[in-house]
């Protein structure tokens, strides 16, 4: 991606013409984009995208699809997600007329306790939260499906799976992603006999792109979840592999924190938002509420009157999104743990403080950013959008965190092992992979789940059909990628691939500066930004968003152009 050359877009539907930075369309369109009738489905994976179809079309429902997808995806993205790790999904069910929120985040072990990365003199050693066994969390991924699929599924829980055993067993091509993982991590990945055969070639090179991947261990472990279910990965020769390489690796997740994972169910949350309804993921995940405080921060300034991508719509989303970024820092935690004041942060009465404070011509510097009153109570990553015939709608984002999570493989299973336990604050202030600041609420405790800020999301309109589904990886990245990308589809009224491809920003509150993705913005209004006395800095965001939305009575499905996903439906 990084030949992409500044583009300038034309975009006609909005009221008046307006002419936006974004990626170039043309090319990169194929693939990313696609309009069918029935079914659709946008991943970062062309076997991912495939195996969702495939499912759909032999009559198997939504979340058959999603089961299928989430494996394949783990067996074609090991880099980003897989059954070493967790997620979280957002399911609108038509018939019912509601959303569910399921989450499958992995959990830190028993003897998991506050001060586990402080050296003694209490410094951060976060070097033991990224990589190797003290970062590996509780494995979600494979309790998660087992029992979303019990519940909801309609075809065997054998076939749903055949598509992945098929593809780690005759691989697929290198694709250019995930060879510069392998070559990122190839420190680690050299380390694990077993991960260096799979991902390197017989002299012990990274592979040229479109050399065949593939991945018999995990082929066999597939195979044995395929049989005993959830217990083929808890308990049993899976089980007992993970915990011995752990042991081994002088880390401390045991057989108990394996037996005893749980699944949970919990509920969105929501917001009206221009006559539609949208339900997004809510604790551990900090990114629904966030999401929903952006967008209603903004709301009052209509910021459509001054355009996409104006002077005036940047320097209001950058602090719309600097204020959000504080509470995340302050509030939010697992609400298993800590009480977080979910209906408190996204309440009318708080939002409209929020929305006062940002009234300002000229930048807010972070440590200025005041403290509104609650009314009450107190890359990396993977993510696909699937929506089917009955109006029904699945968006669900997983993974093991950093480029081929915590680098270690349970022996002789093929599984790669996450390294969550970085998504905790290794004590209050410090900073994580993603530069998110950690705040009291998210400290490490034993069986507590790391503050993550994935969110899938989903909008239903007042007819009660989901109409779009949304979501991306990119870490803290994700939040401000999924509230820009809903900004321009029902602030600014863009059709959808434009929506994904305009250029983006992001602000995290610490850092205190805009980020401006390639291709940037013009320099003028980059000069005026700075004037206000914004800090711009060039860089990339990471994220790949995956969207479906409903447009003149179609399926609009897009995939991130920015990457190599594939957007199909029939
Ligand atoms: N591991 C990235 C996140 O959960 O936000």
């Amino acid at each position: 991606m990084k030949s992409i050359v500044f583009a300038l877009l034309t975009l006609v539907s909005c009221a008046h013409e307006v002419r936006i930075a974004a990626l170039p369309i043309g090319e990169l369109r194929k693939d990313h984009e696609a309009v069918a009738p029935q079914v659709m489905v946008t991943s970062q994976g062309k076997a991912t995208s495939a195996s969702a179809l495939e499912i759909l079309a032999r009559e198997g429902n939504i979340i058959d699809a999603f089961v299928a997808a989430s494996f394949v995806v783990s067996v074609e993205r090991p880099q980003s997600t897989g059954i070493g790790g967790g997620g979280f999904l957002v399911f609108y069910s038509k018939k019912e007329n509601k959303a569910y929120a399921f989450d499958f985040r992995e959990v830190a072990p028993i003897l998991a306790y506050k001060k586990m990365y402080l050296d003694k003199e209490g410094r951060p050693q976060t070097i033991l939260s990224q990589e190797g066994a003290l970062s590996v969390a509780v494995p979600g991924l494979v309790a998660g499906l087992y029992e979303i699929h019990k519940k909801f599924g309609k075809l065997k829980w054998e076939d749903v799976m055949a598509p992945a055993i098929d593809l780690a067993e005759n691989g697929f091509p290198l694709y250019p992603h995930l060879k510069e993982a392998i070559h990122e991590r190839s420190h680690l990945l050299r380390l694990d006999p077993e991960l260096l055969k799979i991902f390197f070639t017989d002299k012990g090179e990274v592979p040229h792109l479109g050399q065949t991947i593939k991945q018999p261990q995990m082929a066999e472990t597939l195979k044995l979840i395929a049989l005993k279910g959830r217990d083929g990965f808890y308990k049993g020769r899976v089980a007992n592999s993970i915990t011995q390489t752990i042991r081994r690796h002088k880390g401390v997740m045991s057989l108990r924190d394996l037996r005893s994972y749980e699944m949970k169910e919990r509920t969105p949350v929501k917001t009206m938002y221009k006559g539609n309804k949208i339900f997004t993921m809510p604790p551990p995940s900090s990114g629904g509420i966030h999401v929903l405080q952006i967008l209603k921060i903004l709301e009052p300034y209509k910021l459509s009157k001054y355009g996409p991508q104006s002077v005036e719509a940047i320097h209001k989303t950058a602090l719309a999104m600097q204020r959000a970024f504080k509470d995340r820092a302050e509030y939010l935690g697992d609400p298993d743990f800590v009480s977080v004041p979910t209906a408190g942060l996204i309440s009318p009465e708080y939002l409209k403080q929020m929305s006062e404070f940002i009234n300002s011509d000229s930048a807010i510097p972070s440590q200025d950013v005041k403290k509104a009153n609650l009314p009450y109570e107190s890359s990396e990553t993977t993510h696909f959008t699937i929506a089917d015939s009955e109006g029904n709608m699945v968006a669900s984002t997983q993974t093991i965190n950093g480029w081929f999570g915590s680098g270690l493989s349970a022996k002789g299973t093929g599984i790669i092992l996450n390294n969550e336990m970085d998504d905790f604050a290794q004590k209050e202030g410090t900073q994580n992979l993603f530069g998110a600041l950690g705040g009291n609420k998210n400290l490490v405790e034993a069986k507590k789940r790391p503050l993550s800020s994935m969110t899938p999301t989903i909008v239903v309109a007042p007819n009660g059909e989901a109409v779009m589904g949304l979501g991306s990886p990119s870490g803290t990245r994700i939040i401000n990628c999924v509230a820009q990308t809903l900004l321009n589809t029902y602030e600014y009224q863009m059709p959808l691939y434009e929506a994904v491809a305009a250029t983006r920003i992001h602000h995290q509150f610490v850092p205190d500066e805009i980020r401006i993705e390639s291709p940037y913005f013009p320099e003028s209004v980059e000069k005026e930004l700075k004037e206000k006395g914004h800090t711009i800095v060039h860089k990339e965001l990471g994220c790949s968003i995956q969207a479906i939305k409903k447009e003149n009575g179609q399926w609009v499905g897009v995939s991130d152009p920015r990457g190599a996903g594939l957007a199909e439906g029939f």
